[in-house]
């Protein structure tokens, strides 16, 4: 029931018509009885600053961003949180006394869904397909959890050198490093990787994509994680299954950055059971 005490909370991005953010929050806010709606807002290239303003105005309890915004809104912000600034991206904004405070929940909602799939992350050899955005966020996020070496293989080998040089300059380590993506023969023969695939391909509508086709590559790894969604068993996760590995897709990461964000804005705490009815709404959702 909204009424004058609801409180508001919104994703602010383009487009945002097939988010499914207001479905996991919208069911937890009425399964714990949080008096609270989240809506999608549709904001125009060039007016992230003005909607950040605009959602402080309006009283926002708090916001997600998405793309293309999560670098934009950083000066519009009052605080950043540490991890959001060696991301250099932010989707969460929590309401604070001055202004809204950034934070990234992307990548402790992926480090959330691997303790649920039971994915180590401590002491692993981690290959990391792609050297984007989210490429770097995963390097950032395996160097805080403790890694034992990160390779990261892309097309574009400058982009994967550079932000071998960034992490390793905030490890403190030289824990990255990087290697062409038809090299991946280079490595170590007998040596079993855990695989993040961080990049669109195989996304639909090109569902038959996938970034290395070949089985040499997937006899190298013992685990896929594909950062990718839609489709749920993607061409990757199923060469990984082929050769023996276990899949896994980015649905839970999806929920748990979500949960992460609800958190972060009630200051209540979201049970495991109460996780795991929200990603059965998820899912349903984006069958429909
Ligand atoms: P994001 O910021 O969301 O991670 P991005 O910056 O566009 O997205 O990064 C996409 C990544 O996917 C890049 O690493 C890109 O490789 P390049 O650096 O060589 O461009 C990779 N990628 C996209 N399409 C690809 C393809 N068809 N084959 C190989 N790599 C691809």
């Amino acid at each position: 029931m909204v009424n004058g005490r609801t409180r508001t909370c919104g994703l602010i991005g383009y487009p945002v018509e097939h988010t499914l953010s207001p479905v996991i929050h919208n069911f937890l806010a009425e399964q714990m009885g949080d008096n609270l709606v989240y809506v999608p807002f549709s904001v125009n290239r060039g007016l992230a600053g003005d909607a950040v303003r605009g959602a402080w105005a309006l009283n926002l309890l708090g916001c997600n961003v998405t793309v293309p915004y999560k670098s934009e809104v950083i000066p519009y912000l009052a605080q950043l949180d540490p991890l959001a600034e060696q991301i250099g991206a932010v989707n969460t904004l929590v309401r604070s006394c001055n202004g809204f405070k950034g934070y990234n929940t992307d990548m402790p909602g992926l480090y959330r869904a691997m303790v649920q799939d039971q994915v180590a992350i401590e002491g692993e050899r981690v290959l990391i397909l792609g050297a984007g955005g989210v490429a770097r966020a995963v390097a950032v996020l395996l160097a805080g959890k403790g890694a034992s070496e990160v390779v990261i293989l892309n097309r574009t080998i400058e982009k994967a050198e550079a932000i071998a040089e960034e992490v390793n300059t905030l490890a403190r380590k030289a824990l990255v490093r990087s290697l062409p993506l038809g090299e991946y023969d280079c490595l170590p023969a007998g040596e079993r990787y855990l695989a993040i695939q961080a990049t669109s391909v195989g996304m639909h509508p090109g569902v038959e994509d996938v970034i290395i086709d070949e089985t040499e590559f997937y006899r190298k790894i013992h685990t896929g994680y594909d950062l990718i969604f839609n489709p749920a068993d993607t061409r990757f996760m199923q060469l990984t299954r082929e050769s023996g590995g276990r899949s896994f897709n980015g649905a839970r990461m999806l929920l748990y950055q979500g949960i992460i964000a609800y958190e972060l804005w009630t200051g209540h705490p979201v049970e495991e059971a109460l996780a795991g009815k929200a990603y059965v709404r998820m899912l349903e959702a984006m069958k429909g």
